[in-house]
């Protein structure tokens, strides 16, 4: 089994979550990070018609742990609708994972998922 982190833009999260339902997997899960990646901070309006520079970026993160023959499936779906070709668009980090517990069936491994 293998864990897909993903940090895609917001604006993008509805797409790539449209996308990965149609994928036989178990589950995932999304929440909303701060971060900074190389290139200089979001603009952000100050409601006033002035601007500053944020101190994150504002992403959305998405957690998948899938078998390992669906990890490409994943992450064809991720890049697919988040990517534009763009710098700055997010990256997907791949864990091995040990086990996996289901918690009402007790069941373990893949066949926890
Ligand atoms: N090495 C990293 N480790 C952890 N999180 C990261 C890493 N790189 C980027 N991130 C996260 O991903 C977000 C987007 O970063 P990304 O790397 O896409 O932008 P960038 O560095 O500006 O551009 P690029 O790497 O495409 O040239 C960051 O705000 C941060 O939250
Ligand atoms: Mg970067």
């Amino acid at each position: 089994m293998k864990k897909l982190e993903a940090i895609i833009p917001e604006d993008k999260l509805d797409a790539v979550f449209n996308s990965l339902i149609q994928l036989d997997i178990g589950g995932f899960t999304y929440f909303t990070v701060k971060g900074r990646g190389k290139r200089p901070r979001q603009m952000v309006s100050s409601g006033r018609g002035g601007r500053f520079e944020s101190a994150y970026n504002v992403n959305a993160s998405i957690i998948v742990v899938v078998p390992d023959s669906k990890v490409d499936n994943v992450v064809d779906a991720i890049t697919s609708n988040a990517s534009t070709g763009l710098a700055g668009e997010g990256k997907i980090f791949i864990y091995n994972v040990d086990d996996a517990v289901d918690i009402g069936t007790k069941k373990r491994g893949e066949s926890s998922l």
